[in-house]
């Protein structure tokens, strides 16, 4: 079994994206929101702007409190839509549950839209126009494409139809001719499913989801969930263990998908300021 080393190929990723970015007559700017206290986004936004210092990137970080307005925060967007030195603007999701996400997202200027949720950019996603492609599946395509993996007539299962990860995998996969199977929390035989699949990809966020006989012997298999187990260490959907005595490729967790991400976020965030700059 060959891991998927997604820390390596993401550092990779960074190193050209820096050395792009020096080249730019104006570095590229990414704003980074978050509303409210959720411990594992404050995570993710603190690592975001690492990455955006080891890139040589500018970046701005907005902590929103937990109560503050919906209008606040389109006024805060359409503020960052306006400004020159911003490339690519990111709200941290899940937002509060008094919030409308899909108000939020379609706020944010497309040409903004580094995490390509738009819809804007997700209906080009599926109308195989170019567009941002959402970070988490667009790093697992970089991850297979790494490894030689050719997704062209395989069985592809994804476990998750989220807008985030799920259907968009679903539809990379598509566009490069895998046989693309979306399963999801009403699928019945799950087990039967993932066990015809050549690549397995699991985004739903329950440990043990994906057990050793789910897993086809020779499969792909991508875990992008981080769920932490009793004692609070990090670990996906899939029982690790198990599957690395089935699979021909695994990913780690940590150090799979979740590096991936962070790298794609600063690639998206670098071609919007080429775009910005008219340099592509
Ligand atoms: N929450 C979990 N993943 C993501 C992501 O890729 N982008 C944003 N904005 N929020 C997230």
């Amino acid at each position: 079994m060959t891991l998927l080393d997604g820390k390596a190929l993401a550092a990779k990723i960074k190193e050209e994206v820096r050395q792009e970015a020096e080249k730019l007559p104006r570095r590229p700017g990414l704003a980074v929101v978050l509303v409210g206290e959720d411990p594992a986004s404050r995570v993710y936004v603190s690592s975001k702007r690492k990455d955006c210092e080891s890139c040589g990137f500018y970046s701005e970080e907005y902590d929103l409190l937990a109560q503050t307005p919906q209008s606040a925060l389109l006024e805060l967007v359409e503020g960052l839509n306006g400004r020159e030195d911003i490339d690519g603007i990111l709200v941290q999701l899940p937002l509060p549950g008094y919030m409308d996400e899909d108000v939020v997202i379609r706020t944010i200027s497309p040409e903004k839209d580094v995490d390509g949720f738009h819809p804007m950019n997700a209906g080009n996603l599926l109308i195989g126009r170019e567009s941002f492609l959402p970070c988490t599946p667009a790093g697992v395509m970089a991850l297979l494409d790494e490894y030689h993996i050719d997704p062209a007539g395989k069985r592809a299962v994804v476990v998750g139809r989220s807008n985030i990860v799920g259907k968009p995998m679903g539809l990379l996969l598509l566009r490069r001719d895998a046989t693309v199977t979306l399963c999801h929390s009403k699928t019945p035989n799950l087990a039967d499913i993932c066990r015809e699949a050549d690549i397995l990809v699991s985004a739903v966020g329950r440990r043990n989801l994906v057990t050793g006989d789910m897993v086809k012997d020779g499969a792909v298999v991508v875990d992008v969930a981080m769920n932490r187990d009793e004692d609070g260490k990090l670990c996906g959907d899939v029982d690790f263990a198990a599957a690395s005595e089935k699979a021909a490729y695994l990913t780690p967790v940590p150090g799979g998908v979740g590096p991936m991400t962070r790298a794609i976020l600063m690639k998206n965030t670098l071609l919007a300021a080429k775009k910005r700059q008219n340099l592509c």
